[in-house]
């Protein structure tokens, strides 16, 4: 039988990955795809599903606590899976309030809503389960060795992080206190196609394809742990299909890459590709991000052992589709560059993007 899937943030870059997955992998699926649209959501990303049956789009708030209610009465979802989120480090350490909003209290009313739907006096309705999709940046900053696990402590440090941890701790305290199915992931950097371009790698597509300078903050040997995004939405299918509830699972594919190396790959592509006035002359060290976490990389051991589950697409292919996916809808580009975004990297680093 088909289940029903209430997907929030789906319109922004790896919630909307996750609905084209989620439908083309699962014809019986409907999903209820709840998103507020903020400047990270684009519904261009959706252009190919907008017209299916059995996507719902719904624009709105995860702190809408009536609207959500109104959806579990119409729709009835057996999974939540919430993506909404503000998601840049960088906005965060402008503006923290907007992160604890909707990052914190808009979990709390989404668990809110979940419990008073799915809950029956000391047990829950059948194959219900909420899926929190959290990040690796809970858990802070590495030294040069050793990974995160699910047992290594949280330890935020950017206003952004901090909300993320806020929101897995609310949803562990449903699972302890009332029994509510869960599980939360915590997955290392996403980089392909719709990612919005304050994010490290289409940023630096897009100013080279523009001829700007390429940003790098501080000496650029931070290293992230990046993971192809159609990898990490197979994960979180596995984790609502066999997750034991409770658990958390991280998800990562030991591709631990230093920023500079990150650029400087870009670069090279472009190259290969005929853009031959892009070079290594374009990149700018600016200031550091302030709190700059230097190190993360993820034990991605429990989801491979427990659910099978390991990426598929190598850092080489994956960098080349998506460099490619950024020329080929150019479209999609230009247009989430206009407007406010302009003004946004005047803010942030000066000049235009
Ligand atoms: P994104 O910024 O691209 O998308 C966020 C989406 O949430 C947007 O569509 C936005 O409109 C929507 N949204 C924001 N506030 C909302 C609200 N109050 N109500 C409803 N919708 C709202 O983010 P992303 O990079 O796709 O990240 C999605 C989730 O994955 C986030 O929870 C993030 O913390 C987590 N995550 C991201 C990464 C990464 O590398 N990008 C890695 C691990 C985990
Ligand atoms: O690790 C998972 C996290 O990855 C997610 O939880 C976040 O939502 C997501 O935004 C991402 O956070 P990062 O801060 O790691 O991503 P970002 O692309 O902003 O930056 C990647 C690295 O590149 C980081 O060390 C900062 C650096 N950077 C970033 C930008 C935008 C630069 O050097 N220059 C830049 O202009």
């Amino acid at each position: 039988m088909g289940r029903t899937y209430l997907v929030t943030g789906g319109a922004g870059f790896i919630g909307s990955n996750f609905v084209l997955t989620l439908l083309s992998q699962r014809p019986d699926a409907k999903v209820i795809n709840l998103d507020k649209l903020t400047y990270a959501g684009n519904l261009r990303n959706l252009e190919r599903v907008m017209e299916d049956p059995r996507h719902v789009f719904i624009k709105g708030d995860i702190c809408d606590r009536e609207l959500l209610d109104g959806i579990f009465r119409d729709h009835d979802p057996d999974f939540v899976v919430n993506f909404a989120a503000e998601s840049h480090v960088d906005r965060s350490i402008s503006d923290p309030s907007v992160f604890v909003r909707t990052n914190v209290l808009g979990t709390g009313c989404l668990l809110d809503t979940s419990k008073a739907a799915w809950q029956q006096g000391d047990s829950w309705r059948e194959g219900k389960k909420y899926l929190q999709v959290s990040t690796d940046e809970v858990y802070g900053s590495l030294g040069a060795e050793g990974f995160f696990t699910e047992e290594t402590p949280l330890d935020p440090h950017s206003p952004y992080s901090a909300s993320k941890a806020a929101a897995d701790l609310l949803v562990k305290a449903y699972h302890d206190t009332y029994g509510m199915p869960v599980n939360i992931t915590r997955c290392s950097n996403n980089y392909g196609p719709y990612q919005f371009p304050e994010k490290l790698i289409p940023l630096i597509i897009n100013n080279c394809r523009n001829l700007r300078e390429l940003p790098v903050y501080g000496d650029g040997m931070q290293i992230r742990d990046w993971l192809y995004v159609e990898d990490h939405c197979r994960a979180i299918l596995m984790v609502l299909d066999r997750g034991v509830p409770g658990q958390v699972y991280n998800i990562g594919g030991h591709n631990e890459r230093t920023n500079i190396f990150i650029v400087k790959a870009i670069i090279s592509h472009l190259r290969e590709l005929g853009f031959e006035e892009v070079s290594e002359g374009l990149i700018r060290h600016v200031a550091d991000r302030k709190g700059h976490d230097r190190r993360y990389g993820i034990d991605p051991a429990k989801i491979g052992r427990e659910l099978g589950w390991q990426p598929e697409t190598m850092f080489e292919q994956g960098i080349i589709k998506t460099i490619d996916w950024y020329l080929s809808n150019d479209a999609w580009l230009d247009e989430v560059v206009s407007g406010d975004y302009q003004s946004y990297y005047q803010r942030q680093y000066g000049g235009r993007g």
